[in-house]
């Protein structure tokens, strides 16, 4: 750290130690206009409330220095220019120029993009036009009902979220179903029941070489050719008909039987978690119309432009960035969760997770030295109003405090209005029960006026007791739409890199997750062969013994 970043955050220390003795009921009492200076709108579909956290003004105004100090706004600039953000791969990191508009321009070595990213944005929309019209057929002539992606991790979270989020923007003229984990029992889920004839794949990788994807694209089309084709000949006519890919590896795609013109292409400088607005979002697009996907792309444009041009103070991302940040570093809660009230966002802590997990769960900084400071917390979460029935005991009364976001929406897309009223009012319930928790007083007050004596309420109270101080930010959006769910995953996007580039981290690689992929070979030749090598550790050459044996029965 520079002189000026270690002073500010000493400053920073000394203050956390003096509001982490504060109490949320004392914080709005001293400060009637907190709930107005701590939180914002955004566009016309959001309003972040911040004034939950466990913070004053004055801690968050010397953070916003602090990430000053930090070189934070040149660095933001950076994620709308060409630059090297990810080094450790040598790729530039550019997912903003996916949303930009068509006359837009953004160079890459040497080179504008945004003609390449409206290419391919055209071939989806005449895909999608092709697929939705009944126009582009099945080997047999049929039109195509049923559409299965096939992808993992960024592959198929973000699309998979998304689709699931927008169900009620669904196309009727077809069923967009997503596969991804090499376990046959997913496959054979999706497949069943499906009718060869009109069913169209998409395999979606970034580098065509995911094991997981690979398996599961090689018995697809297996499970279509052995319905569809009648001989070698006819194969890869059959192919062409059903199969389309999304990669940055055409070549790759190419050789496992996609035909050239259904190859969707995107560029290393898009990060597979960052990728839902490339042709990575085709089966979103699918799902809910082209037109659709381009009110989710305008919808995080907003959120771009936001980040790109608003002061640190006001900055949604960044003020999202640095609560987490006073949270992990500051009052030492290594764990954030995040509560959708909505059934629709059954998938978003799942794609949060890898968001915020794969790019940040590093202690490794830029110049390869090692960080000692708490980085990425654990990320978790489930959809409210269930979570209240499961775990948010442990969440009120625990020994952990867990910071969290909660994401509400208004207007339902149902036809049960008095739900989406319950819905909401149980979540600004949560976040105010966490928040300002419940005294010995109250309580004993509460059980007098049902009527209990003294000894009853001397044996009950302490269990009823609620310290508060839970911090939480609410996310309110008038309505789940694809213009407001574009910005919010934006805006996601940018809390992500930011806090990257606080903690002077590479957001955009995940050389973590390669030494597993790399020791599952040769075990699983050992596995297919039932030889095991005996060449491990004394457990994995154990584990290895007896699954051979139970394979043999
Ligand atoms: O193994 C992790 C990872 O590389 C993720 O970063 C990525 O989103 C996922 O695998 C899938 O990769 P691909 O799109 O190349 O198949």
């Amino acid at each position: 750290m520079q002189d000026k970043n270690k002073e500010l955050d000493q400053q920073l220390k000394e203050l956390a130690e003096y509001e982490s003795a504060l109490t949320s009921v004392q914080r709005f009492a001293a400060d009637p206009e907190r709930f107005k200076r701590l939180s914002c709108t955004l566009g016309d579909n959001w309003l972040f409330d911040f004034s939950k956290q466990s913070i004053s003004p004055q801690a968050l105004s010397l953070l916003c220095d602090w990430a000053r100090s930090q070189r934070l706004e040149p660095q933001i600039t950076q994620l709308f220019s060409d630059n090297q953000l990810n080094n450790t791969e040598k790729r530039a990191v550019l997912h903003t120029a996916l949303r930009m508009p068509a006359n837009a321009h953004l160079e890459h070595n040497g080179k504008n993009v945004i003609p390449d990213v409206q290419r391919v944005l055209s071939q989806m929309r005449n895909f999608c036009a092709q697929v939705h019209s009944g126009q582009w057929r099945g080997i047999t002539g049929k039109p195509i009902s049923h559409i299965v992606n096939i992808g993992i991790g960024g592959s198929d979270l973000g699309p998979a979220m998304v689709v699931r989020a927008l169900r009620a923007y669904q196309q009727q003229s077809v069923q967009v179903q997503f596969v991804s984990n090499m376990d046959g029992a997913d496959l054979t889920a999706v497949l069943a029941g499906l009718d060869p004839e009109q069913t169209l794949f998409i395999v979606s990788s970034k580098t065509f070489t995911t094991a997981e994807t690979l398996t599961n694209a090689l018995s697809a089309k297996r499970w279509l050719l052995e319905r569809l084709s009648d001989g070698e000949e006819t194969e890869s006519q059959t192919v062409s008909h059903h199969f389309v890919a999304v990669t940055s590896n055409v070549s790759a795609a190419v050789n496992f039987g996609v035909a050239p013109d259904n190859c969707f292409e995107f560029w290393d400088w898009v990060g597979g978690r960052f990728s839902l607005w490339s042709a990575v979002g085709l089966s979103i697009a699918l799902a809910i119309g082209f037109e659709q996907f381009e009110q989710l792309l305008q919808g995080a444009y907003l959120a771009d432009c936001h980040l790109r041009d608003t002061p640190l103070e006001q900055n949604v991302p960044v003020l999202m960035a640095l609560f987490t940040h006073w949270n992990s570093r500051y009052l030492n809660l290594n764990t954030e969760a995040i509560f959708p009230y909505s059934q629709d966002m059954a998938l978003f802590a799942d794609y949060l997770q890898q968001l915020g997990m794969e790019s940040n769960g590093k202690s490794v900084d830029r110049q390869g030295e090692k960080i000692t400071e708490p980085t990425c917390p654990l990320m978790w979460g489930a959809v409210g109003s269930n979570g209240q029935h499961a775990f948010f005991q442990l969440f009120h009364q625990g020994s952990h405090v867990i910071a969290a976001d909660f994401i509400g929406f208004v207007q339902p897309n149902d036809d049960f209005p008095e739900h989406q009223t319950k819905l909401l009012a149980n979540l600004f319930a949560q976040t105010a029960a966490l928040a300002f928790g419940r005294s010995r007083s109250q309580v004993e007050a509460e059980l007098s006026a049902q009527g209990l004596t003294v000894a009853e309420i001397a044996e009950l109270a302490p269990y009823m007791v609620m310290d508060g101080n839970r911090p939480s930010t609410t996310l309110l959006c008038k309505r789940i739409t694809p213009y407001s769910l574009g910005t919010l995953l934006a805006l996601y996007e940018h809390k992500t890199a930011i806090l990257g580039m606080l903690w002077n981290i590479n957001s955009f690689d995940q050389w973590g997750v390669e030494l597993g992929k790399k020791l599952a070979i040769p075990i699983a030749k050992e596995l297919a062969t039932g030889i095991p090598s005996h060449q491990h550790d004394a457990s994995t050459n154990g584990l290895i013994d007896q699954a051979c044996a139970w394979a043999k029965r």
